[in-house]
């Protein structure tokens, strides 16, 4: 839970700072950690060959949504840093939904999903943007009656979910997507090779911004393996944002919890791959880094950063870009006169 006193001791203890290029290093690496090379595991899930396979079909194919012409990738294109245009998603029938999409990229080392969390994992995420109204307005029975029209998808199922009675569900629709969403790491960026001891990894304006964000305070909540995604702070600690940026009708977690201190408490957003995704924050309103830098600095700091500072911190921010997977746009299996219709 968030605690402002908590917030601001950690603010004020960080103001202590690395002194040396060996201090800069150690400092980093009590902070932060690489992203691995290898598939980390999930909760209740092995991720299998067959399972990834599987989710990777299902990840890209638009007939999962009522209209049949939005997927998953849609909003989370795999080609743009894992995110759609902005500022906000647009969903079935052109409608606009209210946040920014997050990317899926490194999402798995969240500690939950969502800008406010309300979603304990990837499994129980999938499941929702399928079936909500301004995403692809479908249900589970239209979902799993699609997948059961298509013999390819059917023997899929058996493959990946093997033993099971009912393999074509809802739950391994989840479960699959879950699995490939699993694989969508990142590793090797730059700043993941200096936390490895390659001291030559950033160059030396990265390394200026990197003690910037851990002198100024900005680690306190962008911190471990995503640089962020691991815990919930007021957006507006110092200093509320515009209503452009923070819009009143948004109040964060607060909408999970129903407790008047989450009032407008989001996750500290992953930074990983940053660079990749403007606009920025919940709302999609900014579209430049070094603005997202500067309104951070205010809100959060309480801190005006100075022009080079910013550009550091920015800098910093562009070694977070690490190597996306390859990944080769699938064939889907092929309708039959089963398949429902698409309605608009
Ligand atoms: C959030 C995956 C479909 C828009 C997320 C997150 C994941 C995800 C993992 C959370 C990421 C994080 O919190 O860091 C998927 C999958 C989909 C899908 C697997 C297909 C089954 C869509 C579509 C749209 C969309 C079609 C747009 C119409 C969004 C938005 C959020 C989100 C706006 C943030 C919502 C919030 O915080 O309240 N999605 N997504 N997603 N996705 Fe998707
Ligand atoms: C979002 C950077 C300090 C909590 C962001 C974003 C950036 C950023 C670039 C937008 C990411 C995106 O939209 O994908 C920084 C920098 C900081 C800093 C450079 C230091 C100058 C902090 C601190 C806290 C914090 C100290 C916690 C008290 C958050 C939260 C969000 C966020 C909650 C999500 C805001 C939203 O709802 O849109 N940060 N941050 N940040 N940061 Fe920071």
């Amino acid at each position: 839970r968030y605690c402002l006193a908590g917030v601001l001791a950690a603010a004020l203890a960080a103001a202590v700072s690395p002194a040396s290029a060996d201090d800069l290093m150690k400092a980093a690496k009590e902070i932060f950690q690489p992203i691995p090379s290898l598939v980390p595991a999930v909760k209740d899930n092995a991720v299998t060959h067959e399972k990834v396979e599987l989710g990777k079909l299902l990840f890209f194919d638009p007939r999962m949504s009522a209209s049949e012409i939005i997927s998953c990738n849609t909003c989370h294109n795999l080609g743009t840093g894992g995110v759609d245009a902005g500022p906000t998603s647009v969903g079935h029938g052109w409608q606009k939904g209210p946040r920014r999409a997050p990317t899926v990229y490194n999402a798995v080392f969240n500690v939950a999903q969502f800008w406010d969390g309300r979603a304990a994992d990837l499994k129980a995420q999938a499941k929702g943007p399928v079936q909500a109204t301004v995403e692809m307005n479908a249900t589970p029975e239209h979902v799993v009656k699609t997948l059961t029209s298509m013999p390819d998808y059917v023997a899929l199922f058996r493959k990946a979910f093997p033993g099971e009675n009912e393999p074509v569900s809802f739950d391994n629709f989840a479960k699959a997507v879950e699995a490939f969403e699993a694989t969508l790491i990142t590793p090797a960026s730059p700043f993941d090779q200096y936390l490895e001891g390659d001291a030559n990894a950033l160059s030396a304006e990265q390394k200026d911004g990197l003690k910037l964000f851990i002198d100024k305070g900005c680690s306190n909540c962008h911190s471990g393996v995503n640089v962020g995604g691991g815990g919930y702070f007021p957006f507006g600690v110092v200093e509320k944002p515009g209503a452009d940026i923070l819009p009143a009708g948004d109040k964060g977690r607060f909408n999970v919890s129903k407790t008047a201190s989450d009032e407008y408490v989001f996750r500290a957003a992953p930074l990983r791959n940053v660079a990749l995704r403007a606009p920025y924050f919940h709302s999609g309103q900014v579209w430049s880094l070094k603005q997202a830098v500067g309104v951070m600095g205010e809100a959060q700091l309480g801190a005006r950063l100075t022009d080079k500072e910013e550009d550091a911190i920015v800098a910093f921010l562009g070694s977070l870009t690490g190597q996306l997977p390859q990944i080769d746009y699938p064939i889907l299996p092929v309708r039959t006169d089963a398949t429902p219709l698409p309605t608009l």
